[in-house]
């Protein structure tokens, strides 16, 4: 039986013996050299403001993202929601793409608890008219307007998840921010994969984050740390982040533990994401060989790649009898994710299964 300290740096495992998780980069678990530099972490009270360890992680993720602040919060929803609470007062709307995080997955919180509107966009990324983002921007004064919602802030998410991770331009994320400074609303980044967006583009983060009013960034995804998100942003900001981080009870106490996590996340686990999307393509460009017309091996740009089914769920059901887990993001969308805890062994075993699946399937339309 495993003892609590083997089971305390065990792997998964990968490969030909034990299930390949390629589910989400959620799913990895810390390492064992982030483990030993959580238990050495310094701690304090950091609702004090006395965490030394979340100080650093906050001052470092700033300086890298070149934004004054930072503030630690224990997720990219949250990380999402007091940013733009920060920026949007109630009753005001935000701008997103249709398939947005903050649309989709966060359970409506900014309406639930924020008293914000969204107002939907397809193709932000990339196909939609910059001329027809400005349109949708309604951003007159409210003196003598009682009828028309005002827009508060422009939400741009990048690495866009449900386009299976494609890459904002630099160059579009600049049209944005000269959209948003002229109609004098707030851009916002949900960052939770900023850093594949940087390694993909072989850019520094801080260019892809000198656009926005604010970003959160995510720990927890391809960099490995088991928790935390930063939210970045001005001065003036700040206060209310972290009035609205404590308000949802997300002021945390001996959070230095988890700070570590962060930052050696960020000193170790960014620049290796080049082997997360050298995986994914590979698979994708084993799958579109396997079954041509399910898979587009153009659109992987970073670690997701997408594939086109009869059934997902069906689908994914048979993939995990065989030991592969792969998650359904639409009746007939599958969304398989590269990442730390999954090796070239790994790829390989799930890259034989899911071709032999898709050779099974009916031949795309
Ligand atoms: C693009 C994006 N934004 C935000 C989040 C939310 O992060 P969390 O699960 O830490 O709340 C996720 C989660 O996977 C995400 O993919």
């Amino acid at each position: 039986m495993a003892t609590p300290a083997s089971r305390s740096t065990r792997r998964p495992a990968a490969g030909p013996v034990g299930p390949v998780d390629l589910r989400s980069d959620t799913v990895t678990r810390p390492t064992a050299a982030m483990r030993r530099a959580m238990a050495a972490a310094e701690v304090g009270d950091d609702h004090y403001g006395e965490d030394p360890s979340v100080r650093a992680l906050e001052e470092y993720a700033a300086d890298l993202l070149g934004h004054e602040k930072a503030v630690f919060v224990p997720s990219g929803t949250m990380g999402n929601f007091v940013a733009l609470r920060a920026s949007a007062a109630v009753g005001t709307e935000i701008i997103a793409d249709t398939e947005a995080h903050i649309v989709t997955y966060e359970m409506g919180g900014l309406a639930a608890l924020g008293g914000i509107q969204t107002r939907t966009i397809p193709g932000l990324a990339d196909t939609a008219e910059l001329a027809d983002v400005a349109a949708a921007i309604r951003s007159h004064s409210i003196g003598g307007n009682y009828n028309m919602v005002r827009t508060s802030v422009l939400a741009v998410e990048n690495t866009a998840a449900r386009a299976g991770g494609r890459v904002w331009s630099p160059a579009r994320l600049d049209q944005f921010r000269d959209l948003a400074a002229a109609a004098g609303i707030a851009l916002h980044c949900d960052g939770a994969r900023l850093w594949n967006a940087a390694v993909a583009g072989a850019v520094e983060p801080r260019r892809l984050a000198e656009p926005f009013t604010t970003l959160s960034v995510c720990l927890s995804k391809g960099l490995g740390a088991p928790v935390g998100s930063l939210v970045i942003c001005d001065a003036g900001r700040v206060d209310e982040v972290r009035q609205w981080r404590r308000r949802l009870g997300g002021a945390m106490r001996q959070a230095g533990v988890l700070a570590a996590a962060g930052l050696h996340a960020l000193h170790h686990h960014v620049e290796r994401l080049v082997e997360d999307h050298r995986r994914a393509a590979e698979l994708a460009a084993l799958l579109a060989n396997a079954a041509p017309g399910r898979v587009d091996p153009k659109q992987v740009e970073t670690n997701m790649v997408l594939v086109e089914v009869a059934d997902a769920g069906r689908f994914a059901h048979r993939a995990a009898e065989q030991g592969v887990l792969v998650g359904a993001i639409s009746p007939t969308i599958l969304r398989i994710v590269t990442h730390l805890d999954v090796d070239d062994a790994g790829i390989h075993h799930a890259g034989s299964v899911l071709a032999d699946l898709l050779r099974a399937e009916p031949a795309a339309a």
